[in-house]
């Protein structure tokens, strides 16, 4: 790994890519292409490589990366927050960035590692296998799905090209605390409970989702990128965890002992009940092995956010 691009990288996850790299090749010569829209500079404290602010969708690549060549990128920008629900904004400037780059990258054949989502499934409840049939519930997973659709493209016509697509499930760690209101679960209810306050959750908190730490999804990024061929692999930890039992984790992570303040759920005719990455697929073609079981990740995360509160 000499040369490697990374989008997104002033985000959650990318921040977290950008520095595991850096720390894994110290010699590489790493650029973050971010326009900041909701990534912060604060995650990039301490990466040594170059930033160009831009937006992916609009910037002219092969004008700007004239001099350069990658031998790996990983594509992390997105637009994240769930309350832009502007169709074209949200289809344009997600499914045009892709476009542009594959487009940038195409005569070199460089190997793409991209994010996709579990929100892809839609609506269904229960393990999800990467061959069943997709169902976006939003114009966010409709974006995702649409990036999956141009790489299978591209790999058709391009069999030799490796366009590797990662459905991360629902992500938590350090670096996400930017995202305020679409941070983590875990996140807003170690800050809830923090401050002293019950930790607010639907009734009656048994509703399970696939908590997958982010260093265990930098873990798969990086391996993701010597997948031996395209494809589309899930991103969890294969785990379907309560929000009572996170609730649990977090009071023995904190030496607290706050009861869950339960409240009626406005969406429960439209709300997820049970989500869970099966990953044999990710076990048997890239070796994903996720080190962080919910409750040790969640262990993990309480210990670094006790040690550098602003994380
Ligand atoms: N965090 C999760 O639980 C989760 C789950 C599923 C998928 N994902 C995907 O993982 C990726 C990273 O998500 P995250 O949680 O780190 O979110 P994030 O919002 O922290 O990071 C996204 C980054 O992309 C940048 N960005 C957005 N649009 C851009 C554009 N047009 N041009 C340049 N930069 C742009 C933002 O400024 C931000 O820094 C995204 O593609 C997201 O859809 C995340």
């Amino acid at each position: 790994m000499q040369n490697a691009l990374i989008t997104g990288g002033a985000g959650f996850i990318g921040s977290n890519v950008a520095l595991a790299l850096q720390e894994k090749y110290p010699a590489a010569r790493l650029v973050v292409v971010d326009d900041f829209r909701s990534g912060d500079f604060r995650n990039l404290r301490g990466f040594r490589g170059d930033i160009v602010a831009a937006d992916i969708s609009r910037l002219d690549w092969s004008v700007q990366f004239r001099d350069r060549s990658f031998d790996a990128v990983f594509h992390l920008a997105s637009i994240t927050d769930t309350t832009v629900h502007d169709q074209f904004q949200q289809v344009h400037d997600n499914v045009e960035g892709f476009r542009r780059l594959l487009e940038f990258l195409a005569s070199s054949q460089t190997p793409v590692v991209y994010a996709s989502s579990a929100a892809t499934y839609g609506m269904g409840a229960g393990r999800m296998r990467e061959d069943q049939p997709l169902a976006p519930a939003n114009v966010y997973a409709f974006t995702k799905v649409q990036l999956e659709n141009l790489a299978a493209d591209y790999s058709r016509h391009c069999p030799a090209w490796r366009l590797v697509g990662l459905r991360y499930f629902n992500v938590y760690g350090p670096r996400e605390a930017h995202k305020r209101a679409a941070a983590s679960m875990i996140y807003q209810l170690y800050r809830q409970m923090k401050s002293g306050q019950r930790p607010r959750v639907f009734r009656s908190g048994e509703q399970k989702r696939d908590f997958v730490y982010v260093k265990d999804i930098v873990s798969l990024t990086l391996q993701a990128l010597a997948a031996p061929a395209s494809g589309v692999f899930n991103g969890g930890s294969g785990v379907a965890f309560s929000f009572n039992e996170v609730i649990a984790a977090l009071n023995r992570a904190l030496g607290t002992q706050l009861e869950p303040d339960y409240f009626d759920n406005p969406y429960s005719h439209f709300y997820q009940s049970h989500t869970e990455a099966d990953l044999d697929r990710a076990r048997s073609v890239l070796r994903f092995e996720p080190q962080y079981p919910p409750a040790r990740g969640i262990a993990d995360y309480v210990a670094i956010l006790e040690s550098a509160p602003q994380t």
